[in-house]
């Protein structure tokens, strides 16, 4: 199965088992924005809960907030985002389709590399075993002349990015000959740059209306409430300040389902150090933060650390950890050694002295700020991505089967446990009932009845659900139940007494939090 067709598949998945909805999809949707169903607000409030209790609970320096979406204008002055927040766009003439220059661009180098893999896959086949491939590479003339090119044009676009050059960045449209992937022409507009905050009235007078945005980060939230968190939370420098909140992106290049939104969701922390501590510090977070990812088990190789070369001018130091999504390694969560340009920003625009006083240095500052940021969907999409297996299986009549099965980390599976009486009757249904509805105080458990036990198996295989409770005649005389493993599929018999504590050994948060200590 190609990566892309395994994808399609997760996307498919997701609607069919109430994870993830286009928005407002009985008018066709909307682009780029997207509901959680059912199922997939359980995983969403689990992984939350997973983020903000590794922050909160297991930090005794780190607090947390809920900000406003609306903020005061001038926020965004300050912070940059109405002068600088933008992408360099250009429009087909014949189209009339806008798209983001060097997207086009980097569509163009990837089609290259494709071709370099297509040559390498084909000389794999020809000289099977004693195929070298690091040899092949570095000297086939075919591979080596698209390597060139590719790098040739990845140099120009970065050169043409940094300085701001836009003509640069639509000669090299023009010089790689790319075509609209929708009219197939090449006539293309100059490039142009576009902001990307959401702006909108507050307000119902003429004259007194205010031009506010939606908030494009959390982070402002927590700057411009630094001084009232620090003082009546009488915190003592470091500390951090963590929040969960929505944020919205006219992103114009909007694709890959949830990887890319304009309305998404972030988790971000702003941790304040003293100045010149600050580097120390992004190294702690980010050895914390890999190891609150690889805690879920998906697979240390999935993780790696990119280290940015070309530093906002804000930064001195900033790494992503990408996550090897289906369509390769990508961005899920950024980790900034933001300097004091923020909270010095505000003080400035502000007019209010945003300042610490250091008992033990004995001086005022303004602190220096680490930033963990991650986006919640991508987050979503890199459990469920990961989590997605076909597996073929051995049906208990000897017949071969297949079964969908969501590998979810099991604290933050939607359903910790089913409980599926064996036949609709002979007190059966009143005996899983009862099961259901002394364990639901614990865990999210769910009741089924309806059709075979075994399709009832692959439903919650389908939902990731890590328990399966099997009530039978058995279970009527001795108090005993089966217990499905989701994984193994293997069965055991236990006592309806041993439940609570058999599921909560593997799904509870605290087991999870554990591995972070
Ligand atoms: N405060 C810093 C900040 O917002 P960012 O790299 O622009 O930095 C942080 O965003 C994280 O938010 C990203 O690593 C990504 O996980 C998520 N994110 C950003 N834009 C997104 C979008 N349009 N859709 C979904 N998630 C997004």
């Amino acid at each position: 199965m190609t990566s892309e067709d395994l994808f399609k598949k997760i996307t498919a998945h997701c609607k069919e088992y109430g994870f993830i909805f286009p928005s407002s999809e009985i008018y066709d949707g909307l682009g780029a924005v997207y509901d959680y169903g059912q199922t997939g607000v359980e995983l969403k409030n689990n992984i939350k809960k997973y983020w903000w209790d590794a922050m909160v609970l297991l930090n005794d320096n780190v607090t947390g907030i809920d900000s406003a979406i609306f903020m005061h204008p001038s926020v965004w002055k300050a912070s940059g985002h109405v002068d600088a927040f933008n992408d360099p766009l250009i429009d087909n003439r014949d189209s009339k389709k806008r798209y983001r220059a060097d997207v086009l661009i980097e569509e163009h180098i990837r089609k290259t590399e494709d071709r370099i893999d297509r040559e390498v896959e084909k000389a794999a086949k020809r000289f099977g075993d004693s195929f070298d491939e690091a040899l092949f590479r570095a000297t086939n003339g075919r591979v080596v002349e698209y390597q060139r090119a590719a790098e040739t044009v990845r140099n120009r676009m970065n050169d043409a990015l940094k300085s701001e050059n836009l003509e640069e960045l639509r000669q090299i449209i023009i010089d790689c000959e790319i075509a609209c992937p929708v009219s197939g022409s090449r006539n293309w507009t100059e490039v142009r740059r576009f902001n990307l905050m959401f702006a909108t009235e507050m307000g119902s007078a003429a004259d007194s209306t205010l031009r506010v945005y939606l908030r494009p980060e959390t982070a402002q939230g927590i700057f411009v409430n630094y001084l009232n968190v620090q003082k009546t939370g009488r915190m003592k420098i470091p500390f951090g300040i963590a929040q969960i909140g929505k944020a919205f992106r006219n992103e114009i290049v909007a694709r890959q389902f949830i990887f890319r939104m304009r309305e998404f969701e972030q988790m971000e922390m702003q941790f304040f150090v003293p100045p010149g501590t600050e580097l120390e510090w992004y190294e702690k977070w980010k050895d914390i933060r890999i190891k609150w990812h690889k805690a879920l088990g998906l697979g240390d190789r999935k993780y790696r650390f990119h280290r940015h070369e070309k530093l906002a001018h804000y930064a001195n130091a900033a790494s992503d950890i990408e996550f090897e999504f289906p369509f390769g390694f990508k961005e899920l969560e950024g980790i900034h050694s933001r300097t004091d340009f923020d909270l010095s920003q505000h003080q400035k625009y502000s007019g209010k002295k945003i300042q610490y006083f250091d008992p033990e240095r004995n001086e005022s500052y303004t602190p220096f700020v680490i930033e963990t940021s991650i986006g919640l969907d991508r987050m979503f999409l890199s459990i469920v991505s990961a989590a997605y297996a076909e597996e073929k299986i051995d049906r208990e009549d000897g017949a071969a089967d297949e079964r969908v099965v969501m590998r979810i980390p099991p604290a933050l599976a939607p359903v910790k446990l089913a409980v599926l009486p064996l036949v609709k009757k002979d007190g059966l249904p009143e005996k899983a009932t009862a099961i259901k509805n002394r364990l639901k105080f614990e865990f999210n458990c769910q009741y089924d009845e309806k059709d075979s036990i075994g399709k009832r198996y692959r439903r919650q295989d389908a939902i990731g659900t890590p328990y399966c409770v099997t009530v039978d005649h058995q279970t009527l005389e001795d108090d005993t139940v089966t217990i499905r493993h989701r994984d193994t599929m293997e069965q055991e018999r236990a006592p309806i007494s041993r439940l609570s504590e058999i599921v909560s050994e593997k799904t509870s948060m605290k087991s999870l939090l554990e591995k972070n200590g």
